[in-house]
């Protein structure tokens, strides 16, 4: 099988491309990537001689069509990612987001290419802190962020594809990754780095905003489970009861470097932050049969920790300007 890789360099792209590699002798991997902040080359330099990398971006029409002209199958990652970047500078977020996943489909639409869309639970919104209800197939959409808003209106522009055009294309909607080389920007990490450089983590608001986490591997695994036997235009929730408030995931971290429970700042919070994301995943187990490996957040935690400690190599050179642009946003401690 050849398989095109979009922002196959980034966090959760580098995982799927070193996870199938070790899984899938017959599959032959192409990346393509634009190598914006959040791309890697050494999150790809251990597997870089047995894949092929091409340089370039999602909305480029003609290189897209003939690097999915010569693919069996697309799985298309490529994304800006991060909501906070999505505030302070929307238009990345439409063009990648929006006018990219357009110019895959497009292609997959003229060569017949099976297409999976890797997508986000944000994009039905949010929900109350005390509700006991979780996202499933049919909650309806309700983005919230420029980040949200275009990761949904991609995976409309998908359904559509599928319905008019008969594109065989899957959709998958993810609750929050976390694990080897997520970039310095995001929450887990952040905070890694920070207490590595003795810098106190950094809690949004009061910290009770709900994030349902998930390692990364067990994203790819399901990501592959719907390659496999997935329904072709249908949609399956990805997520692993992994249902934490901020406050407490920066509790765990801090008692994982040994430091004092309530060693943290809390900060300025985000514009119109959601509340709580929670996955009901029971389609994807009954259906396909998928079930998360990594059921422990704690020692997920730890191994991502360990992963940290041993791989500042990686991340080092993103950390300060990374911090740079939080000071630059305007972040500033409410409470110590
Ligand atoms: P990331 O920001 O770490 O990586 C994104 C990659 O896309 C980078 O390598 C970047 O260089 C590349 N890219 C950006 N713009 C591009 C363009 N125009 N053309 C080609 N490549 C481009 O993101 P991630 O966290 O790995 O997320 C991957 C996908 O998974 C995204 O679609 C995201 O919406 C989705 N998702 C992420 C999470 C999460 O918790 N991180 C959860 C659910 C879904
Ligand atoms: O739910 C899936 C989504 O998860 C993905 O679609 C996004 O691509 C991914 O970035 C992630 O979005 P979040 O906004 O939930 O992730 P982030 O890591 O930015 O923040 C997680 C939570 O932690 C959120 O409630 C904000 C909070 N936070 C974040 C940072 C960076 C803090 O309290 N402090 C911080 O320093």
């Amino acid at each position: 099988m050849r398989l095109l890789v979009t922002g196959g360099a980034g966090f959760i792209g580098s995982n799927f491309v070193h996870q199938t590699l070790a899984s899938r002798p017959d599959v032959e991997v192409t990346v393509l990537d634009l190598f914006t902040y959040a791309g890697s080359r050494s999150a790809l330099a251990p597997v870089a001689d047995r894949i092929s990398i091409v340089e370039g971006d999602i909305a480029d029409r003609e290189l897209v069509d003939s690097l999915v002209s010569t693919s069996d199958a697309v799985v298309h990652f490529a994304a800006e990612s991060h909501n906070d970047n999505s505030l302070a500078e929307p238009w990345p977020f439409v063009h990648t987001n929006v006018v990219g996943t357009f110019s895959l489909l497009e292609a997959v639409r003229r060569h017949d290419v099976r297409y999976h869309h890797i997508s986000t639970d944000e994009v039905y919104g949010d929900l109350e802190l005390d509700d006991p209800a979780k996202f499933t197939e049919s909650t309806p959409y309700n983005p919230s962020s420029p980040y949200s808003s275009t990761k949904a209106s991609s995976d409309l522009l998908v359904r559509a594809w599928v319905r008019s055009f008969g594109v065989r294309a899957t959709i998958s909607n993810c609750s929050n990754n976390y694990g080897p080389y997520q970039h310095v920007e995001k929450f887990i990490p952040r905070q890694i780095t920070n207490l590595i450089d003795g810098i106190r983590p950094r809690l949004y608001g009061a910290g009770q905003n709900v994030r349902d986490w998930i390692h990364v591997w067990d994203h790819n695994d399901a990501v592959w489970t719907i390659l496999d036997r997935g329904e072709i235009g249908e949609t399956y929730l990805i997520g692993a009861n992994g249902e934490h408030d901020n406050r407490t995931v920066v509790q765990l971290i801090l008692q994982a470097f040994g430091r004092d429970a309530d060693d943290f700042d809390q900060v300025t919070d985000r514009p119109g932050h959601d509340l709580r994301y929670a996955i009901d995943s029971s389609r994807l187990r009954k259906e396909l049969g998928w079930a998360p490996k990594y059921e422990s957040f704690t020692d997920g935690l730890a191994s991502t920790i360990e992963w940290y400690r041993s791989h500042e190599d990686w991340w080092r050179h993103q950390k300060e300007r990374t911090e740079q642009g939080y000071r630059e946003r305007g972040e500033k401690t409410i409470a110590p």
